[in-house]
């Protein structure tokens, strides 16, 4: 089977919900539609085994067979997102354990622990059987294994993480290292033998932060072992098929994405950006740049809501034209599929009330008419790139170690501190990628660390700046080595000569300061050794700039109510000027306009003039 289009296009497909008759009604609307790939089989377990190795693949066999004729592409799912109720209920170690050692009960989904044995060994057998049943299979487009990794069972405590956490600790580190990493001498913690140590469980006071740390590290291995094991299986049987699993936005910060990407093929997630936040555009094209960035390769969004989702506290409908409007921005941001959360809304179980591109009410409903007018835009496009000068840095690592609390500050939440730069670079149409530790950063003439609270041992800082980079870093950074103990000797230790300065303290700011500029949040202490003073108010050293080498590094010891003010002024590559709200992007085959706001807006890119109606864009070849 050959699937035309260039940009995939469709939704999470559930028919196993509806009597048959009803998908063939669905066919007929997904070819109008011009929908190209499903993702089916994602809660599929149950249906498919009845009792242990014991499976029925009569329905998945008529559905693939169907979308084969009718030439629409499976993303087929591994079915291992939610075990059936008699695999919970038949092995005591399936089901998650919670802080205060409480069993997390089945009648949900998504609620296993990632080292159960037996999850792992019966997960393990279904994807085999899958694999070799639908490998020939001329449906079959793409793999999506599991789904939304980590959602719901974010962590587990039970006895058998504890004793894999012990394994994974004793594959780093001696137990003298794990004492002396931690600081056990502290509030008397030290431990004599790997059997003594336990998951951060609910405990009296603030628990170990290496401990904390090391916890998250491992539970998110944990969740890629159980990935990696489904990705082995399939890319042995079918070497040729892109594999992915669906990440999820809204800042999620369990799993090491990064990390995750080395073994995926294609970057694939889940956007749903809340109505009631103006600054939901700014926060999605934040996420897409950071899943395109994790393989510098066209990434696919996996789902969005065509309308209203269901689980905020109130979820009023997108404004008409929002629902184009989003999935042209995944466009603009190198994405090459557009999905939605799910085909047909569901008339039972908890997402009743979640739109779908056919709802309760049918064809006449605003949402099919505008998902069927974006799948005939979307058939006129191609995936196109984007080429960005700036690298803005991410680390996992960081986020987990900087939000330990108790802290100095609960208000040094990384992901607003990401976005008080990413901000500026958007309103200003400038584009960016995120780079990481491991990147080559020689291409970017900026990279921006919004904050390095964590110096890894393999920093790529110094190198850059070296090499010519401009390295532009923001407070609290060099605090702490990578178990989260602070440096001997001093904040900054290593890259004090990097940026020509000496940070010997900070202040947690409980109100904005300043007379011109106000700044708030927080603010460093600094010395400058070899740096100049760029900003500075009646006390307070706010910006310096350092000569090292070829480069340049800066240092911005606070955060600016105008941040747009200050990094205009050291950041020597300039954007497109838009009216707030409007967003522009070029890439290497279209400019796209997007008018994320209730207004209508005159505005002129590269000469010419156009006008856009509220919710309205403009793609311009
Ligand atoms: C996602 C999930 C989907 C659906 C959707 C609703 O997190 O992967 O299965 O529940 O949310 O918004």
């Amino acid at each position: 089977m050959e699937v035309t289009m260039k940009i995939i296009y469709g939704a999470d497909y559930n028919p196993e919900q509806w009597p048959e008759e009803v998908w063939q009604e669905d066919m007929k609307h997904m070819k109008l539609m011009k929908v190209n790939m499903v993702n089916i089989n994602i809660f599929g377990w149950a249906i498919l085994e009845k009792e242990e190795g014991v499976y029925d693949f009569s329905m998945l066999d008529k559905l693939m067979d169907l979308l084969a004729e009718n030439n629409i592409g499976a993303d087929l799912a591994t079915a291992t997102a939610s075990q059936p109720a008699w695999l919970s209920q038949k092995y005591e170690d399936v089901l998650p354990v919670d802080e205060h050692m409480n069993k997390v009960w089945y009648g949900s989904r998504q609620t296993y622990c990632p080292n159960s044995v037996h999850y792992f060994k019966r997960a393990k057998a279904l994807v085999t059987v899958i694999a070799n049943r639908y490998k020939d299979h001329p449906a079959l487009k793409m793999w999506h294994i599991n789904n939304e990794y980590s959602d719901h069972t974010t962590i587990c405590y039970c006895n058998r993480c504890a004793i894999e956490f012990r394994k994974w600790l004793a594959g780093k580190y001696t137990i003298e290292e794990i004492n002396d990493r931690w600081g056990t001498h502290f509030w008397s913690q030290k431990y004599y033998h790997y059997s003594e140590i336990i998951p951060p469980r609910h405990t009296s006071a603030d628990p170990n932060p290496g401990l904390v740390l090391d916890y998250k590290r491992f539970m998110c291995d944990s969740f890629l072992k159980l990935y990696k094991m489904e990705y082995d299986i399939l890319k042995r049987v079918t070497p040729h098929i892109e594999m992915t699993t669906n990440f999820m936005g809204n800042d999620n910060k369990p799993l090491d994405y990064y990390k995750w990407s080395k073994n995926i093929d294609v970057v694939s997630w889940d956007s749903y950006p809340d109505p009631m936040d103006p600054e939901s555009p700014m926060k999605n094209a934040l996420t897409h740049d950071l899943m395109r960035s994790y393989k510098k390769k066209h990434h696919i969004l996996m789902e969005q809501a065509p309308n209203q989702v269901n689980w905020r506290e109130v979820n009023p409908n997108r404004n008409s034209g929002e629902t184009i409007l989003y999935s042209l921005q995944s466009i603009a941001h190198g994405a090459r599929g557009v999905m939605f959360f799910q085909w047909r809304q569901s008339l039972k179980g908890a997402e009743k009330f979640h739109s779908a591109m056919i709802p309760h009410n049918g064809v006449k409903t605003r949402t099919y008419e505008e998902v069927k007018a974006l799948g005939e835009l979307l058939g006129t496009l191609e995936p196109s790139s984007v080429k960005a000068e700036i690298g803005l840095y991410f680390d996992y690592d960081n986020w987990w170690a900087l939000e330990y609390e108790p802290g100095p500050s609960s208000k040094m939440k990384y992901m607003d501190l990401i976005r008080a730069y990413y901000r500026y670079f958007y309103n200003e149409n400038i584009p960016v990628d995120f780079v990481f530790k491991q990147d080559d950063l020689t291409d970017y003439k900026t990279v921006v660390v919004p904050n390095m609270y964590m110096l890894h041992d393999d920093e790529p800082f110094r190198e850059y700046v070296a090499s010519g980079g401009q390295l532009i870093v923001g407070p609290f950074s060099g605090i702490v080595d990578e178990s989260d103990g602070v440096f001997e000797n001093g904040y900054m230790s290593t890259l004090s000569d990097v940026f020509g300065i000496e940070v010997f303290g900070y202040n947690a700011l409980s109100k904005p300061l300043g007379s011109n500029l106000k700044y708030h949040t927080w603010i460093d202490e600094i010395k400058p050794t070899t740096a100049r003073i760029v900003l500075k108010d009646d006390k307070d050293i706010l910006v310096t700039v350092g000569d090292y080498r070829k480069g340049t590094a800066i240092y911005i010891a606070t955060f600016f109510e105008d941040m747009a003010k200050v990094l205009s002024e050291l950041i020597p590559i300039k954007g497109i000027e838009s009216p707030k709200g409007v967003e522009i992007r070029k890439t290497d085959k279209y400019t796209f306009i997007l008018n994320h706001t209730d207004q209508s807006h005159t505005i002129k890119v590269d000469e010419k003039t156009y006008e856009l109606t509220p919710y309205g864009y403009k793609i311009i070849e």
